[in-house]
């Protein structure tokens, strides 16, 4: 995927946008440790599935449906498609599974939802975005588990589009020793770091939009 993958000022120009548009065109990206300039990557890149992906989950706008304590968790943004990657796509299907506060996947396997217990199910489901592209989802803060930085796991499937697997990360971890020694996933472009702001008294949200390449 990565060599297919087109750079940011071909993906802008073929896109039609010219330079000096794009601070009003962008959300949700900025550089870390920098200015605030927002920016654009181009198409979302993929990432591994990891081990836990577990097919047929609960279609859920909370997926900690049951409840397990953490620090609580927005998540939001569109997901652009269409021949050059502008526009929104309704009816995007958002598959979304994470660890709990302690580094735990519910249920630390694979398969299918059917081959487990109601009660071994937790923290993974999926979203639709709406007629503008939007979607979002509410959880707990993932925790950490050895080798890896803070990660949320995704699949995304939209008509007419290639199916995106892929990870989003925290921009405070971004540059950090826990990132250096995380082996997966190297070179992760900005635009897949979430910025995440309090939000309310506890919680905290975050903006992830996502680019896919249409198919064909
Ligand atoms: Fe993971």
């Amino acid at each position: 995927m990565k060599n297919e993958k087109i750079n940011r000022k071909e993906f802008l120009k073929k896109a039609g946008f010219g330079l000096f548009s794009i601070p009003l065109i962008i959300q949700g990206c900025s550089t870390a440790g920098e200015s605030q300039t927002p920016d654009h990557c181009g198409f979302t890149d993929s990432a591994t599935e990891g081990p836990f992906f577990v097919s047929s989950s609960r279609e859920s706008v909370n997926i900690n449906f049951t409840k397990l304590p953490g620090k609580p968790m927005n998540v939001n943004g569109i997901v652009y498609g269409g021949k050059n990657g502008e526009t929104p796509v309704a009816n995007a299907k958002i598959e979304v599974w994470h660890a709990d506060k302690d580094g735990i996947y519910y249920p630390t396997g694979d398969g299918d939802i059917s081959d487990y217990k109601a009660s071994e199910i937790a923290l993974r489901g999926h979203v639709f975005t709406n007629e503008k592209g939007e979607y979002s989802f509410y959880s707990i803060e993932p925790g950490l588990y050895p080798g890896r930085r803070r990660h949320i796991h995704y699949k995304i499937i939209a008509k007419g589009h290639r199916e995106l697997t892929t990870q989003s990360y925290w921009m405070s971890d971004r540059g950090s020793i826990r990132e250096q020694n995380d082996w997966t996933d190297r070179n992760t472009e900005i635009c897949r770091y979430v910025d995440f702001k309090q939000d309310g008294n506890e919680g905290v949200a975050g903006v992830f939009d996502i680019y896919l390449e249409r198919q064909g």
